[in-house]
């Protein structure tokens, strides 16, 4: 299948420009710079992403540009740009200040292929300390803006290679998609042949080859990944797949039974195992996150595997990895500070070879995927929920009753962002129990002293940031006056303004 290279040179916004590639129905992989493939047959064009870094710097990313150059189309993004100006005789300095923000441009040539269809003074996004002084040999000026004279770049060669300056993956730049189509479809060639109904025959066909007779074991979470692998295994191999679905217990209000219908009415096998009780009392008394979460981590596989071990016969363990869990992101000194993580702790005895059929996905593929499968628009269009559920929104220990007071104000608070029509908007809500914080209120006539619960909404395209959800004011009033009325031990409604960084999105 034809595909965009990515090289990523540690900017935030890598991930994004992959994202904008996929949107254009074009694979595309990204990879740490110094990583371009030796097999690059299916290749049909490069992307060089941003960086913190200054190309001029003794320890800045460098690659061998040659070795690309001349065959295949190359598109620079910010450091990108610099690099390919820095190597080819241009020049690269310092901007003095550092240019932040929404520019327009100025000037562009329409002449030059990547700005086809461009609308004058077009909006674009910079970010940047360095500016290009000097173009490198042979290039020609793309676009300028008021301040950048080199705001965009290229050089016409049968391989053309374009630098931009600004970000064109960013939703600031207006026309950044159009930019990006013209690079991918029209400069590169592509065939735009990746589509969700397409990667859903293909994926099925080859599950069908890989896993042939054999069974094949699923963990459910209840969330869209492990749901749409979950679909995807059975419309390939039908029965010969068996899922379990653990209750830890923490799980939001009546979350348990209702996944379990949804999965039964999509015809999957599933086994769905109630071990709330092991769980709190393993849990009992224990406040710190790091140890409530090692507890829940270690109880998840002691009883996935108990009833994994069951299916004897089994080959196979699916996961619903997807792609952003598999990039390896690089920080500053190019160390990679992530990389691809593994389930651990299955029992070796049994032999399980790792299937993950979306682990080339985004999150939003994984949606639409889902979708293209004819899975419940609820199933799909669900908030991520964190692995050990409401135990890192309870903050203090764990209780019955706690959970039980969580659960309420919780599903009052999902349901009253359905109501206001803003639960799809929203990344993520849910609510907090602050079980060690006491308050003193008046309910009737009579004084209370009891629990805050504190409500977090984000907005957010990958959770690794995230901006507070601004929620009118009047559905935060219904949803407070309803809480406090309704759930017992509450007297006292706050809602979370912080962003992420530097607050995370849980509050544990
Ligand atoms: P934070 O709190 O780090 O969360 O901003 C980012 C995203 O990850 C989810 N999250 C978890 N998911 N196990 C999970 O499966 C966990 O331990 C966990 N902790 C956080 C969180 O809900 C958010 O979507």
């Amino acid at each position: 299948m034809q595909k965009i290279i990515i090289l990523d040179f540690g900017s935030q916004t890598t991930q994004l420009i992959g994202r904008r590639v996929r949107e254009l129905n074009t694979f595309c992989e990204i990879l740490p710079y110094n990583k371009f493939p030796e097999d690059d047959k299916d290749v049909i064009g490069v992307i060089l992403s941003g960086s913190p870094l200054s190309v001029y710097q003794n320890d800045a990313f460098h690659i061998d540009l040659d070795r690309l150059r001349g065959r295949l189309p190359i598109l620079g993004i910010c450091y990108g740009a610099q690099l390919i100006s820095y190597n080819y005789g241009g020049k690269v300095e310092s901007a003095g200040t550092r240019e932040y923000g929404r520019q327009q441009l100025q000037y562009i040539d329409h002449a030059c292929p990547l700005f086809k269809g461009f609308d004058e003074h077009s909006q674009v996004w910079m970010s940047h300390g360095d500016s290009i002084t000097k173009l490198p040999e042979g290039a020609q000026i793309a676009a300028s803006t008021e301040t950048v004279a080199n705001a965009a770049y290229y050089i016409p060669e049968e391989k053309p290679i374009f630098g931009t300056q600004f970000h064109p993956e960013v939703f600031h730049t207006l026309q950044g998609t159009l930019l990006l189509k013209n690079f991918v479809v029209d400069i590169c060639g592509s065939r735009q042949e990746w589509c969700a109904e397409k990667f859903v025959e293909s994926t099925v066909q080859a599950l069908r080859e890989q896993i042939g007779k054999d069974r094949v074991i699923l963990g459910l979470s209840g969330g869209v990944d492990s749901s749409v692998v979950a679909v995807l295994l059975h419309r390939a191999i039908g029965d010969q797949l068996t899922c379990i679905f653990v209750d830890h217990g923490m799980l939001r209000k009546n979350e348990f039974n209702d996944v379990m219908r949804d999965y039964q009415g999509l015809g999957l096998k599933v086994i769905g195992v109630d071990a709330s009780d092991k769980f709190l009392s393993d849990l009992a008394g224990i406040k710190d996150p790091e140890q409530k979460r090692k507890i829940i981590g270690r109880d998840f596989v002691e009883v996935f595997n108990a009833e994994a071990k069951k299916i004897t016969d089994a080959k196979w363990l699916a996961q619903g990895t997807i792609y952003p869990d598999r990039i390896e992101s690089l920080n500053i000194t190019g160390k990679v500070i992530k990389s691809h993580h593994n389930v651990g702790g299955l029992p070796k005895e049994m032999h399980l070879q790792l299937c993950e059929p979306i682990k080339w996905l985004f999150k939003d593929e994984v949606r639409r995927v889902g979708r293209s499968l004819g899975m419940p628009e609820h199933l799909i269009s669900r908030h991520p929920f964190p692995g050990p559920g409401l135990a890192v929104r309870i903050l203090g220990d764990i209780t019955r009753e706690k959970i039980h007071i969580l659960q309420e104000a919780d599903a009052i608070y999902i349901q009253n962002l359905r109501e206001a029509g803003l639960y799809d908007e929203i990344w993520q809500a849910g609510a907090i129990l602050l079980s060690e914080v006491r308050s003193v209120g008046v309910m009737g006539d009579e004084r209370t002293y009891e629990n805050p619960i504190a409500l977090r909404a984000v907005t957010s395209s990958d959770a690794m940031t995230a901006d507070w959800a601004h929620i009118p004011y009047e559905v935060l009033a219904k949803i407070s006056n309803e809480i406090i009325n309704k759930v017992k031990g509450v007297n006292r409604v706050c809602y979370d303004i912080s962003s992420k960084p530097p607050s995370t999105i849980e509050w544990e």
